[in-house]
């Protein structure tokens, strides 16, 4: 449709149908077994009949039939006949589902994730739906708080990237082409600095700090064209975010220069007045609208307060006109006035969905996001020796992260099932040895919890479970534990004060650890977890996260050799819960206190060190790497005149591997203080056993800019430190200044 004639279509709508379009309510309430009726929860909405049947999107609910149906309905009933948008958290895949986006992060490969991206579109495409509420792009820098597991991690540089391309990949350059949905970068703003880790919490943040390491990764989002921002539950400045002019209007809008659609989070506008902020739900709109949201998510603040509010003078409307034009401009993007339906089509659901082209990209994703954290010689595995699998997640089909809430358990390999195709069953046992959680546990999921509660075995049981996995592990050359966090202890409203692997699963660890030292730890994990105990006893640990559909045969492929482990981790892992939080790129401080050195009056702790267990950045391979000395082209960077740095990377193992070669620059000396160290770059190489190739990283001027105090952006001359590695806490470092 042109826009003339959008112009048109919005001066021919009522203002109450035009506030309508601005209300978005469950799937669930128009599905054809609740057609129209306002039972149960919509009946607390406080919309009419009238009003909900004519709310411009719904979410929740995907699958083409049903969504043609709905659609059907809904423009026989729509007095324009004005389509209606179907959303859905298609996170990390739809129902073939890819690695939390952590673990995507791991792959420090961006690219990877723009594919994986493009197939969740495609599958979410012919299942009816048009705008995905993904990526989260939210810094993390707290494993307290359950959703780090859906975010890239700790760093605005590597964010930014995972950003661009999950967009590119949902939305492509046209979302009204066939397979793409609109993207929707979320929660603006800086949701993942909630204090103590816990959800929904308040935010406190400079401007500074905001500005310098938290609004990159949105900004990333919205200059390759991001359809969609949601408002996040936090406030900022001691205002909500969906309430919250300076953010929406000043940054989001006028600095940033988005002009799609914004939609508030799952109630968030009706969640102010909670806060604080709003004295009511008329209050609550007023205060949102001039803010600039444009879709309120699951209330009818909006349809049941804007008419009034613009009839008694209290705002104009203008404002709504700009919110509706903006979500009539987001449906004629995707083709909807032209072809209601996109690419709805049963059919395809039936031959595109779990393909094995997807299955097998799912698999290359999840190989690619394993991190080894620690390898004394027991992987890849002998294959002649006995082994014996013990843990919960050895036969565990869960493997697919509470946000991959259109996916199904069902479609998972597990590791036993991959297991069985590569291993001798006559030289290998499984056994799950115990429960995923203690019986004392209570768990709070999405919906359904169905198959989601864990078996609960009897006291007797766990004790005859126990016993035959630690028999199994004594009679074996080696045990391999599939262990870890159940896959609702991360994700929204999952915050845990306490990192660890469940206790009971601890226990399990620590008797099989009695009977057999060669102990290969597989965890899964949808956050950053205390370490320690695991690390010190078992003799392997690959981080496996939550590794989606192909994760078993991924994680077989891993153990034999098959795929060597080449992730970096996207975020630090803690020394404890007591370090959090903890990041690389930390600030100096007027007292550091560099790693070995003992004294009194310095920025430490005196019970356990400053260094996280496990840096941002670190991974290892099954094959030995060596990097050379940095080499620079010259010692001055100077406006237009770069300077190269330049190092030999080496194979220097016995079999094929990756590295990720990092780049690392510290502003040595500046108006304000600097991180120690920020990633600047990274590059993937694979070789073979002795080869070697030359990575090189051009240091030029804008490499170089930060946020100044004054909010300027720029570049000072100066002394800075460059570090070459395959971790932040590398020590290859060289030295260069900058004039101008
Ligand atoms: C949730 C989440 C948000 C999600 C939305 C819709 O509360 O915060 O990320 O997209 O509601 O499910």
């Amino acid at each position: 449709m042109k826009t003339e004639d959008l112009k048109a279509l919005l001066a021919d709508m009522s203002l109450q149908e035009k506030a309508d379009q601005m209300m978005q309510l469950m799937g669930i309430f128009y599905s054809d077994d609740t057609e129209g009726i306002l039972t149960g929860p919509a009946s607390q909405l406080g919309v009419g009949e009238e009003d909900f049947w004519m709310a411009g999107s719904i979410l929740g609910t995907y699958g083409a039939k049903q969504l043609m149906e709905i659609q059907k309905r809904y423009m026989e009933r729509q007095p324009h006949h004005i389509p209606m948008l179907f959303m859905m958290d298609v996170i990390h895949g739809m129902k073939t589902i890819f690695p939390m986006p952590l673990a995507q992060g791991a792959t420090f490969e961006p690219e990877l994730s723009g594919k994986c991206a493009s197939v969740a579109a495609k599958e979410a495409a012919v299942s009816g739906l048009h705008v995905t509420f993904s990526p989260m792009v939210d810094l993390v820098r707290d494993a307290r708080w359950g959703r780090v597991m859906e975010s890239t991690g700790e760093d605005p540089y590597l964010n930014g990237l995972f950003a661009k391309a999950q967009v590119e990949g949902f939305q492509g350059d046209d979302m009204s082409e066939p397979y793409k949905v609109c993207s929707c970068i979320k929660h603006f703003a800086a949701y993942g600095g909630a204090q103590a880790g816990r959800d929904y919490n308040t935010v406190e943040l400079t401007e500074h700090t905001l500005r310098q390491f938290y609004l990159p990764s949105y900004k990333a989002g919205i200059d390759v064209g991001v359809g969609m921002v949601m408002t996040s539950f936090n406030t900022v400045n001691g205002i909500p975010a969906s309430t919250n002019k300076w953010l929406m209007r000043d940054i989001l809008r006028k600095e940033m220069g988005f002009d799609g659609v914004l939609i508030s989070d799952f109630s968030a506008i009706l969640e102010t007045i909670a806060h604080g902020h709003s004295a009511d739900e008329a209050d609550a709109a007023k205060k949102a609208l001039e803010a600039g949201v444009d879709i309120d998510m699951m209330t009818s603040v909006y349809a049941a307060n804007l008419c009034k509010l613009v009839e008694d003078g209290v705002v104009s409307e203008t404002l709504i006109d700009e919110g509706v034009m903006r979500i009539l401009e987001l449906k004629n993007k995707l083709g909807l006035f032209e072809n209601p339906y996109k690419d709805a089509d049963p059919e395809k659901e039936k031959t595109v969905i779990l393909c094995d082209e997807h299955r097998a990209l799912a698999r290359e994703a999840a190989g690619k996001s394993f991190v080894l954290l620690k390898n004394e010689g027991l992987l890849p595995v002998d294959m002649s020796k006995k082994v014996a699998f013990v843990g919960p997640y050895t036969n565990c089909r869960e493997i697919i992260s509470s946000w991959a809430v259109t996916g199904d358990a069902s479609s998972c390999v597990t590791i036993e099932e991959a297991a069985k195709e590569v291993f001798d069953l006559g030289r290998t046992t499984f056994h799950q040895g115990c429960q995923m959680l203690g019986n004392d546990y209570h768990l709070e999921g999405f919906g359904n919890l169905g198959e989601s509660v864990p078996k609960e075995f009897s006291e007797e049981e766990q004790k005859e479970m126990l016993e035959a996995a630690v028999a199994a592990a004594k009679e074996a050359d080696l045990v391999i534990m599939p262990i870890g966090e159940h896959f609702l202890q991360s994700g929204e409203a999952t915050s845990r004060a306490m990192i660890d692997v469940p206790e009971i699963q601890m226990n399990l660890f620590r008797e099989v650890a009695k009977v057999n030292e060669n102990i290969v730890v597989v965890l899964f994990n949808g956050r950053p977890l205390d370490l320690r105990e695991i690390s010190k006893t078992a003799k392997a640990v690959l981080d496996v996260w939550f590794p989606g559909t192909e994760g078993g045969h991924a994680i077989v492929d891993a153990l034999t050799g098959k795929v060597n482990p080449s992730g970096k981790l996207p975020m630090s892992f803690p020394y404890c819960v007591g370090q959090v939080p903890v990041h690389y790129n930390q600030y100096a401080t007027g007292r550091p206190n560099p790693e070995g050195v003992e004294e009194r009056f310095k920025s430490k702790y005196i019970d356990i060190p400053n260094e996280p267990l496990y840096p941002f950045g670190y991974g290892l391979s099954y094959t030995d790497f060596e990097i050379s000395p940095v080499s620079l082209s010259g010692d001055v960077v100077k406006d237009g005149q770069p300077v190269k740095a330049v190092v030999t990377v080496k194979n220097a193992g016995k079999v094929e591997g990756t590295q990720v070669v990092q780049l690392y620059i510290q502003d040595v000396t500046a108006s304000v203080v600097r991180p120690v160290k920020e990633l600047k770059g990274f590059e993937k190489v694979t070789l073979c056993p002795g080869e070697e190739k030359q990575v090189e990283f051009v240091i030029d001027e804008p490499m170089l800019r930060f946020l100044k105090a004054d909010g300027s952006v720029g570049s000072e001359e100066g002394k800075f430190r460059v570090w070459i590695g395959d971790n932040s806490s590398t020590k290859n470092e060289a030295v260069f200044t900058y004039e101008k």
